[in-house]
């Protein structure tokens, strides 16, 4: 059924998200479509993509991989570490801005989750941990492999990593960018105390296993200043087979060394009945978003209720920005929304991707 904003819903309101002027309350959250060029540069269509859907509040990108190492979890992700990826999300920035839209850059590593027939390398960890889940390589489905863990004095090259994507992000025109902490990807990785066995500065204790996605959190403000950062976690949500059995000491830990930062926001991604979430909430003093993870994304009237509450500053959307490129207009309107298709999320070419119709064109169709 429709969903109808009312004309005073607080996610219609504007937000200040760190340094950036957000139009409305309803961001887009990061999606992967899996139609970069070879060498991780973004596709020819992506500008068009983003462009699209830039009167989302905020537009967060897919992930994005700070190195070569860092990419490799699907095929065809893109990256942020040549002159020529760093070109083409210089248009894709400048085709969002065109539109007025606002656009941050989610940068990922994806650790274990990496597989050597998609990236050419093994893939690195904080332990020696296979996760019990297979890849879609070029070649079909795989188990992925055991990742090579990393020695301490590497860890400092991986934080380089980020602060170097992000100065880059920045200097393709991003506003800002979003770390991924989330969803089972490295910086979870370490935050887990079911993957992470570590014994050293980066294992073991909640504040030992947050220090890297700390660490990482620190270098890119120090790059590129507190209200360009955003920081993605996922506590206790088990995706990518990253298990937390005790996750909230470590957020504690996590949000308490960076909270001070003054960063752009934080972005969770969690069931919001679940009690993890209020706590969670109760920790974080500045830009909160919120993405439950669950079918119920499109369920607006729940996620104007908590804006109006102040349990949340921002939602943010995935599948029904990814299918209704004119999200915001149908929500203020009242009209149905177009049903993403799952067989096209990560197909490569435009369809699925830059030809779900807007409002205008389904009518402009009719009268034809
Ligand atoms: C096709 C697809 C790709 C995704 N890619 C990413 C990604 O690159 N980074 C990320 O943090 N989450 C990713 N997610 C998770 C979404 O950001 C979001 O959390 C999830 O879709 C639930 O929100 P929704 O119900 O509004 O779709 C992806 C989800 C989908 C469906």
């Amino acid at each position: 059924m429709a969903f109808r904003f009312d004309d005073d819903a607080t996610l219609l309101t504007p937000l200040m998200v760190g340094d950036t002027f957000a139009g409305n309350r309803v961001f887009m959250a990061p999606l992967t479509r899996s139609r970069a060029q070879d060498d991780g540069t973004p596709s020819y269509l992506a500008a068009q993509y983003y462009a699209q859907r830039a009167s989302a509040g905020l537009v967060i990108t897919e992930a994005t991989a700070v190195s070569r190492t860092a990419n490799g979890a699907y095929v065809n992700t893109p990256g942020i570490y040549t002159d020529r990826h760093q070109q083409k999300w210089a248009e894709i920035t400048s085709a969002v801005h065109d539109e007025g839209g606002r656009i941050f850059m989610q940068l990922w590593h994806v650790g274990r989750m990496g597989h050597p027939d998609i990236s050419g390398v093994q893939p690195v960890a904080p332990s020696a941990v296979a996760a019990d889940m297979t890849a879609h390589t070029p070649a079909g489905r795989k188990p992925l492999v055991v990742p090579r863990a990393l020695a301490i004095e590497e860890i400092p090259g991986i934080v380089a990593d980020f602060r170097a994507a992000a100065r880059r992000a920045v200097d393709a025109g991003m506003d800002g960018v979003e770390i991924h902490g989330a969803n089972g990807y490295l910086l979870h990785q370490f935050t887990s105390d079911v993957v992470n066995h570590r014994t050293d500065a980066y294992g073991g204790s909640p504040e030992n296993r947050a220090r890297l996605t700390a660490e990482v959190v620190e270098a890119v403000v120090d790059e590129i200043g507190p209200g360009r950062v955003g920081l993605r976690i996922s506590p206790g949500n088990g995706v990518g087979d990253v298990r937390e059995i005790d996750p909230i000491p470590t957020y504690e830990a996590l949000l308490d060394r960076i909270a001070p930062l003054g960063i752009a926001y934080l972005h969770v991604s969690i069931d919001p009945t679940r009690t993890t979430f209020g706590v969670i909430r109760a920790l974080w003093p500045g830009v909160f978003v919120l993405n439950t993870g669950r079918d119920t994304g499109t369920d607006f009237c729940q996620l104007e209720s908590f804006a109006q509450w102040g349990a949340v500053s921002a939602v943010s959307v995935g599948r029904a920005f990814l299918a209704n490129p004119d999200l915001i207009d149908r929500l203020v309107v009242g009209a149905e929304l177009n049903e993403p298709d799952v067989a096209t999320f990560y197909a490569p070419g435009p369809v699925g991707y830059i030809d779900y119709p807007t409002l205008a064109e389904l009518e402009a169709r009719k009268s034809a």
